[in-house]
């Protein structure tokens, strides 16, 4: 199984230069799966060459949907759909595969797709999707852990649909299933976050009628027929974000490019109180550590425009190294502190009650073997590993490649002593080791 390796110090190596931030995963999959909702080609540019897109690539492939995929360009064509059914072997491996519910039911009448199951970070139900096609007129059973959808005879009917809680899924399921529907949709308490209006804006390319993009009030007038469409993806908060604290935590300065600093507003507020500086450039921001010591703050995630939850685990990797204490709290997943058993093997000072977690700065973290135990983890036991005295090696990296892409190479470019490796390689201590890339 593969592994990271990651050659740290206690007082680390700054990282220096300039990082391409590639486009959202958490957009480009919604994306994809608008690509059911019309018979002509969509166009993704921008698109990252992310095991989770691979994924449904090739669910969406299984449903009869044509791909290319060459370099960061996606071009996909569902002309026909040809299997109406999403099985377990291909649902289970990423939960958003559940998104081809809504297009498939309002483009064809009926649906079958497996439930997704739990995941580590939570029981994350889809209770709000089915909810929302249920108003819709959608009859919906669950047999033998599928759902089963099928819509009345005339096809989905417009409805109000009010969200008790925001959902991301659960918005962008409804919102596509509507804009085939007949008549208007409402949904009140929408999730607003960038990759929904990315995927809104995408969908009105293609002939939707769609008002409020970006507020959490979506109205929808449903059309007969979509068309294709030509889309640059979104660029990626988390990652744009996780590389900005990344550049904190090691006292570093990186130039982030094809992004903005408008993508993650909280976050930015939340790291500025940290003594860390952002200035905006044409393309991006840059981004420079504290000068001198990195500030405790207090934070509690939220839905879009509040603290994005997928960068809660390395806010906290940030905190172990500041002075004084913080609380942290997860607001959105009820499990979302796995990482911190495995940051407190690399010293961390961790208390956890409930679902706050107060991190008190320690002076360094020493490396350790450590297991990522989801995507956002992952990360934030790298940046530990960047600041660490000695090595850091974490398993269960398949995590990783879900969600960063070219991650090794775009640290090492900015002096990231970095390299995965494969179980039972010998890795040199002078860093020439054999190295694993395929
Ligand atoms: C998306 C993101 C994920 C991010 C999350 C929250 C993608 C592919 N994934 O996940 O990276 O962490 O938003 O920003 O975009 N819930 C229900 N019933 C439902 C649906 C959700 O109770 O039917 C709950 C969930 O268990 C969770 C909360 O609502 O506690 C938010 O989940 P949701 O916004 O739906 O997350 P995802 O769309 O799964």
């Amino acid at each position: 199984m593969d592994k990271i390796r990651i050659t740290g110090s206690a007082s680390p190596k700054p990282l220096k230069g300039k990082i391409k931030i590639s486009g959202a995963k958490n957009a480009t999959l919604p994306l994809m799966a608008a690509s059911l909702l019309t018979d002509q080609p969509i166009k993704f540019t921008n698109c990252p060459r992310l095991a989770d897109v691979f994924t449904l690539e090739a669910l969406l492939n299984h449903h009869g949907v044509e791909s290319t995929f060459v370099k960061n360009t996606m071009t996909l064509t569902a002309s026909t759909i040809k299997d109406h059914c999403a099985p377990y072997d291909l649902v289970r491996k990423m939960r958003a595969s559940v998104l081809v519910l809504g297009p498939i039911l309002a483009r064809e009448g009926h649906a079958k797709v497996s439930l997704p199951g739990g995941c580590a970070i939570g029981t994350r139900p889809v209770d709000l999707h089915l909810m929302g096609l249920e108003k819709m007129g959608a009859i919906i059973e669950i047999d033998q852990g599928y759902i089963k959808a099928k819509a009345p005879q005339n096809g989905l009917q417009g409805a109000e649909i009010a969200f008790p809680t925001v959902s991301v899924g659960a918005t962008e399921n409804i919102l596509m299933a509507a804009t085939l529907a007949k008549g208007t949709t409402k949904l009140i308490n929408a999730a607003s976050e960038p990759e929904i209006t990315d995927l809104a804006n995408c969908l009105v390319k293609m002939g939707a009628k769609i008002e409020g993009i970006g507020t959490s009030t979506l109205i929808i007038e449903g059309v007969k027929k979509l068309s294709g469409a030509i889309h640059p993806i979104v660029a990626d908060r988390i990652e744009t974000g996780s590389y900005a604290i990344a550049a904190a935590m090691t006292g570093g300065e990186l130039e982030l490019v094809g992004t903005s600093l408008d993508l993650l507003p909280t976050f930015k507020e939340t790291l500025e109180a940290t003594g860390t500086m952002f200035t905006p450039t044409e393309n991006g921001f840059i981004v420079k550590a504290p000068e001198g010591s990195i500030k405790s703050v207090d934070m509690k995630t939220a839905p879009f425009p509040g603290y994005p939850t997928d960068l809660q685990a390395q806010f906290m990797a940030l905190m172990t190294l500041a002075e004084g204490s913080s609380n942290i709290t997860e607001t959105i997943f009820e499990n979302r502190f796995m990482h911190v058993p495995e940051l407190a093997r690399m010293g961390a000072d961790i208390t956890l009650s409930g679902r706050t977690a107060t991190v008190r700065g320690v002076n360094h973290l020493k490396g350790a073997e450590v297991m990522a135990t989801d995507l956002r983890a992952s990360v934030s036991l790298i940046m530990a590993g960047l600041c660490a005295e000695g090595e850091t090696n974490v398993g269960r990296i398949y995590h990783l490649d879900r969600g960063y892409e070219d991650i090794e190479n775009k640290l090492k470019a900015c002096g990231g002593n970095i390299r995965r490796y494969r179980d039972g390689d010998t890795v040199k201590n002078d860093g020439s080791a054999k190295e694993y890339t395929g």
